[in-house]
């Protein structure tokens, strides 16, 4: 068995009196798509923010191909092959479409050109229409401006790619169609993913592999099936409220 791409180890994070993530560990594998989910406020948006350096973890390790990264700027996690998208999709007016792509390229590379050639290498790849590539964000729907924040973090040529909600707001088929344009440049990039959710339904039908986030701990791992049918998974969700 190949060494996981990333180990996390007892991770916890606290704001104030709160423990967002309470001794967290778990390991994801290389190439894999792992789904996160668990009720709001579980932890997840937090979690991800430790992994990428936006928080610095009070305990606990973190380690990316080997190498730990714990309490590192994200500028610097983002170099070594971490990138994300935010749990807010924060749909861009003016910008072109290639041009808001452009701004993940230039993570790797100084020159222009070949920044606007990554980024429409990227929005290829998860199959933003073409002839849209030189409008502006005004003129593109949700699921496109999320198809964008996807191909700007593909830009960047990570290993390692967390989606943080990236279906919130999509309509039950445009969901679906997010779903095979992740599966699909999983399987032709290799890119690790690590997929959160609240609602299951989205990532039940992508991953392969589970871990469930309930008042900051990790409270199951299986596959879909398996948790889906755990019943501290099913009383975690019903315990509370959904938004
Ligand atoms: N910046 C912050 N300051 C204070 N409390 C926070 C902050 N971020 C998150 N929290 C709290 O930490 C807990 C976990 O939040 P979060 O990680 O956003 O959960 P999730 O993404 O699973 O919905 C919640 O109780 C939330 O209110
Ligand atoms: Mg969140």
């Amino acid at each position: 068995m190949a060494e996981p791409i990333l180990k996390v180890r007892d991770v916890v994070k606290r704001f104030g009196g709160i423990v967002a993530v309470n001794k967290v560990s778990f390991d994801v594998n290389e190439g894999e798509i792992l789904g996160l989910i668990g009720p709001n406020g579980a932890g997840k948006t937090t979690l991800f923010n430790c992994i990428t350096g936006v928080y610095r973890p009070e305990e606990g390790h973190i380690y990316f191909m080997g190498e730990e990264i714990t309490g590192l700027p994200p500028h610097k996690i983002a170099a070594k092959g971490i990138a994300r998208t935010w749990q807010k999709t924060r749909p861009f007016q003016k910008m072109k479409v290639v041009e808001a792509v452009m701004v993940g390229a230039l993570l790797r590379t100084n020159d222009v050109t070949e920044a606007r050639k990554r980024a429409e290498e990227a929005l290829a790849l998860v199959g933003f229409p073409r002839e849209k590539f030189y409008v502006r964000g005004s003129e593109i729907t949700l699921l496109e401006h999320k198809m964008v924040d996807l191909a700007r973090a593909i830009a960047t040529r990570p290993k390692l790619l967390l989606l943080d909600e990236v279906a919130a707001g999509l309509r039950p088929g445009e969901m679906d169609q997010l779903a095979s344009i992740l599966k699909r440049v999983n399987r032709e990039t290799g890119i690790t993913m690590i997929v959160v959710e609240h609602v299951m339904r989205f990532v039940m039908g992508l991953s392969q592999r589970m871990l469930v986030m309930h008042e900051g701990r990790l409270i199951a791992e299986g596959t879909p099936e398996e948790v889906a049918n755990n019943p501290k998974v099913i009383e975690a969700y019903l315990g509370t409220k959904p938004e």
